[in-house]
């Protein structure tokens, strides 16, 4: 008789138990923001912030099955400060997955706090090699591109136009030493020669002297990375400078991304590569504009999409796991195995957890970075030191 109430009450509280681990599990998935809301990367944070919303409100304000509650952080792009906020998300909020960021040096803090305490990192943008690369893990995954992607096919289109001299003009950063390190791989396999890599320190922009040297020097090409505020003030002093007229200015889609409303006439003809481009007229994409458009009064652009496919890429892995994010090995494994399906086109995330995607050459044309080809086709990153 004993036992039997023994049995009854551990298995009552068994029951109890299992409810409360289901009730928390059913409870609001806390998403900490941490992203540019400030400085010259503001618009990418706001973009992002507006994409991985938009696809939450597809699925009714859930993802996986759980509400979503946001935490959200103002990083400023600012390096200095990325740990201590990565961690008031992780210890003092308790997030149960960070999306961010924008800004490579930013990031790599992230992933490394992420690696430290286990906590899911989704990011979408930061280009930063490291982070799926020496940095890759389980729980780091990123739904944009390496900063070597964009840049290695840029130097192979430069190639290609028969350019055989190049002058690069980047900050002085992770993103832009990368995406240099791409272009000039691209370019050199394809005969040509970079003669000069100028900088200028984040986030500053006065540009004048350097354009000055570009000018004397007359090589076939420049390759920059600039984005945001940066690139809007880059591009025109270029053209001002009347550098354009001769020396065409080559770039990751960045360049010219969420930004010509304000480059205007500067932009126009410019070529650049990257993994999203207007006019795709794919039905995918046009849903995913018109949507978009019609929720925020706005154009989406390249960051809007990475945050849109974070949330996707999200909610899959929530799929596999019933909502219990702390199930890694699963939640990995189904990200792994999914094709996303992007407004950009559909894409897969390759073992070091980076998408494997087309990369298109696009041109400026009034207010759109219209899709001219596909520059290289899957192009995954090499992911050199990832080891997992
Ligand atoms: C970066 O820091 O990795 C970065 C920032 C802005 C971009 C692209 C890459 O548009």
């Amino acid at each position: 008789m004993s036992t039997r109430i023994a049995r009854t009450t551990l298995t009552a509280l068994a029951l109890a138990c299992i409810a409360t681990l289901g009730h928390a599990q059913q409870g609001k998935l806390k998403v900490g923001l941490m992203l540019p809301f400030s400085g010259t990367y503001a618009a990418l944070g706001v973009a992002i912030e507006n994409g991985f919303k938009l696809n939450v409100e597809e699925h009714g304000g859930k993802l996986g099955g759980r509400e979503i509650e946001y935490i959200k952080v103002d990083d400023e792009s600012d390096p200095a400060k990325a740990t201590d906020n990565v961690n008031k998300l992780i210890k003092r909020d308790n997030v149960d997955v960070i999306v961010g960021t924008v800004h490579s040096g930013v990031a790599m803090a992230m992933a490394k706090a992420a690696k430290e305490s286990g906590t899911v990192l989704i990011v979408p943008n930061a280009g930063a090699d490291a982070v799926t690369g020496p940095m890759c893990a389980q729980n780091i995954f990123r739904s944009s591109f390496s900063n070597w992607q964009p840049a290695y096919a840029m130097g192979e289109v430069a190639a290609k136009q028969g350019k055989k001299t190049a002058m690069t003009l980047t900050w002085k950063y992770a993103a832009g030493d990368e995406s240099v390190a791409g272009f000039k791989e691209g370019f050199e396999k394809g005969g040509g020669k970079v003669l000069k890599q100028l900088t200028v320190p984040f986030p500053n922009v006065e540009f004048q002297a350097l354009l000055t040297e570009i000018a004397a020097a007359k090589p076939d090409a420049v390759y920059s990375f600039f984005a945001g505020g940066g690139a809007v003030k880059f591009v025109k002093d270029y053209a001002a400078a009347g550098l354009n007229k001769n020396i065409p200015l080559y770039g990751p889609g960045f360049l010219t991304d969420g930004t010509l409303d304000a480059q205007g006439d500067a932009a126009q003809g410019m070529l650049t590569t990257l993994h999203y481009a207007d006019g795709l007229n794919t039905p995918r994409d046009n849903k995913f504009r018109t949507e978009y458009a019609k929720m925020f009064k706005l154009q989406p652009d390249v960051y809007a999409v990475q945050g849109y496919d974070a949330a996707q890429m999200l909610a899959i892995g929530l799929a596999a796991t019933k909502g219990d994010i702390t199930k890694k090995a699963d939640f990995a494994a189904a990200i792994e195995k999914a094709k996303i399906d992007s407004p950009r086109g559909a894409f897969t995330i390759g073992k070091s957890h980076n998408p494997v995607q087309d990369i298109y050459l696009r041109k400026v044309d009034g207010k759109e970075n219209k899709m001219v080809n596909i520059a290289v086709k899957g192009l995954a990153d090499p992911a050199r030191g990832c080891k997992m």
